[in-house]
């Protein structure tokens, strides 16, 4: 037991709930936050059956809005003790190809991914600053790292928030303060499905792009099959919070990994038609 406290966004499902329940079964106090506590009876039951419900706090936080950033922020510095870890967890897809996304579409993606994890991490570094210490975990993508069609929007707010990150750390580093990024592959939560927010695009698709949707959903169910374990990015999760000196990024999941070195390998030529034929975005 070693009483240290995370905040993570998200919590209600996915990722962030594994890693509230991996975080709180190797002792730690969790603030488990989401944007609808009426979502918050999945963890509950888990973190139940786990054992750890003490350990786990529920409050609401939903990264888009500025009065509950705040309140948490308030809500953390007010109790009194060290936050050792900021894991930024929380974020959604909006899948549809990049000539028939909306500005809009393309907006409310950056509100979330990008601008609402800036806010919530700007709004906690205050306190880490102070402590002189503290670990932030920014989980981008693959898509933070590689383009692959149909998520261009996606993909643009991951990379936006690579660099973002990336940056950060340089300037945190020297006080004392890890940050870090996790780039998963493709693993098996509701990202996929509930909170996939399809496109106008996707759902009526212009001639000229719906056959190519036809066969970028069938591949996509076909790929659907080879999603991994969520758990493994939790537990990595819990490793770099555990390491005082963890890297910049850790790529998770076989598909990442062989992504990039597909792409780092091959001539460009052969990677794009690849992809291309792999993705359905032929002919
Ligand atoms: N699964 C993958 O294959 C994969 C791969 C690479 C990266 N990721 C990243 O991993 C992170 C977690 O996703 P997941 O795969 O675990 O999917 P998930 O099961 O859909 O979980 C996403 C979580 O984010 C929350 N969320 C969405 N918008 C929010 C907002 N505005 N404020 C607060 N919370 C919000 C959701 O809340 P609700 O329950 O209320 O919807 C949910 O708790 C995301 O950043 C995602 O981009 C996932």
């Amino acid at each position: 037991m070693h009483n240290k406290t995370a905040l993570i966004t998200g919590a209600s499902s996915g990722f962030g709930l594994l890693t509230s329940i991996t975080l709180a079964k190797r002792g730690w106090r969790v603030l488990a936050t989401m944007r609808d506590l009426n979502r918050r009876e999945k963890l509950e039951t888990a973190a139940r059956d786990a054992g750890v419900l003490d350990r786990i706090e529920f409050h609401a936080l939903d990264i888009t809005l500025a009065p509950q950033i705040a309140k948490i922020a308030d809500l953390v510095a007010g109790r009194g003790e060290p936050l050792h870890a900021l894991v930024n967890n929380a974020g959604f897809a909006v899948p549809g190809f990049a000539d028939a996304v909306t500005d809009a579409e393309l907006r409310e993606q950056f509100d979330t991914n990008f601008f609402g994890t800036v806010a919530v991490t700007r709004a906690l570094l205050p306190l880490m600053r102070r402590q002189g210490f503290g670990h932030v975990i920014v989980v981008t993508s693959i898509s933070g790292r590689m383009g692959y069609p149909g998520v261009s929007s996606y993909a643009a707010s991951k990379f936006a928030l690579e660099g973002w990150t990336e940056t950060l750390r340089f300037e945190m580093l020297p006080l004392g303060i890890q940050v870090v990024l996790v780039e998963p592959g493709s693993f098996e939560t509701d990202i996929w499905t509930r909170n996939a927010k399809q496109t106008a695009g996707l759902r009526n698709p212009d001639a000229a792009n719906a056959t190519r949707v036809t066969r970028w959903r069938a591949k996509l169910a076909e790929g659907a099959k080879n999603r991994a374990n969520p758990q493994v990015v939790a537990d990595t999760i819990a490793g770099i919070l555990e390491n005082p000196k963890p890297k910049v990024r850790y790529v998770v999941g076989k598909n990442a990994k062989m992504g990039l070195l597909m792409r780092s390998l091959l001539p460009q030529g052969v990677f794009e038609r690849m992809m291309i034929k792999m993705t359905g975005m032929d002919g």
